[in-house]
């Protein structure tokens, strides 16, 4: 097997928000994306996921602030990016196109009076504006095929599609343009256990056909393990313990780990199962 090939690379990343009294909510993070991982970042409400996130993604506004650090995007063509310096055009260039985000909470936040064919087209409209209508009308029937949605829901509105349709269009956009990374921040959390499933099916499935890599962010870090190839634990800002997710299963090392591990039902509702069959059967399984 050839060695893992960086994608993204963080090292001592802090992050405050500069509120009275500041708040340190990512302190010194070090973590390494390789090409075509799935990377879990598991840690309880308010330990700093989401802020890590949009500090990857170059996406924090006031009073969010990095304060120190460095974040490098090692691209497909061979260059590095300093994602840290980019800005005007460079950035418009990085975002959605290199690296794309599943929001926390982003199958609410579909604009609701435009249907969703506009809401993609949008994004071609912003980032290929050369690219025609039929190309645009194509490539948004090939993303809803990709996600496993009818290409005839491009003419529904939001509230005419269920929470996992909803979900699986915000994995369609952030599809479009076929980055190289994907970060998708509780994109199951609102959705039933069945629901849950098909759609972290469809992520593996999907990770395999494309090979973009991913950071999957959660508070469930059993369900981490069994999509995961590793996982960082993440604790009041800062990264207490990272390993593949076998090792995080079997081995955990820290208490904070061990403490996760033990309080969320898994994925599968039967925690038996993956103790039994141990995180790669349940892998397999999962696909
Ligand atoms: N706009 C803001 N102003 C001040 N503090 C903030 C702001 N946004 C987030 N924080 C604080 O930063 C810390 C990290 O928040 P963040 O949203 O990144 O956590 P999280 O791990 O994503 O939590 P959750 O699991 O609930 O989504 C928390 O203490 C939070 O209260
Ligand atoms: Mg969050």
């Amino acid at each position: 097997m050839s060695a893992p090939e960086a994608v993204l690379t963080a090292r001592n990343v802090s992050i405050e928000y500069e509120v009275d009294p500041p708040v340190k909510a990512v302190r010194n993070v070090s973590l390494t994306l390789n090409r075509g991982e799935i990377l879990g970042l598991a840690g309880e409400s308010g330990c700093g996921k989401t802020t890590l996130a949009y500090g990857m993604n170059r996406l924090l506004k006031a009073p969010a602030l990095m304060t120190d650090g460095e974040i490098v995007f090692h691209d497909r063509s061979g260059t590095d990016i300093d994602v840290v310096a980019l800005d005007g055009d460079g950035l418009r260039a990085f975002r959605w196109d290199k690296i794309s985000m599943v929001f926390q909470g982003a199958m609410n936040s579909l604009n609701p009076v435009i249907d969703v064919r506009a809401q993609i087209f949008d994004i071609f409209d912003t980032h290929r504006p050369g690219m025609s209508k039929k190309d645009k009308q194509a490539r948004a029937e090939e993303l809803l095929t990709l996600v496993g949605v009818d290409p005839s829901r491009l003419t529904s509105f939001p509230h005419e599609l269920s929470g996992g349709m909803r979900q699986r269009m915000m994995i369609a956009m952030a599809l479009a343009l076929d980055p190289q990374v994907m970060v998708m921040d509780e994109p199951t959390t609102a959705l039933d256990v069945v629901v849950q499933r098909g759609i972290i099916r469809e992520i593996m499935r999907l990770r395999e056909r494309l090979g973009f890599a991913v950071i999957f962010i959660t508070h469930d870090l059993p369900m981490l393990i069994e999509i995961s190839d590793r996982i960082a634990v993440m604790l009041q800002g800062e990264i207490v313990e990272q390993g593949t997710a076998e090792e995080i299963y079997r081995t955990p090392q820290h208490e904070y780990t061990k403490r996760l591990l033990s309080s969320f039902p898994s994925l599968t509702g039967e925690r038996g199962d993956f103790v039994r069959t141990g995180s790669r059967a349940s892998q397999e399984e999962i696909r």
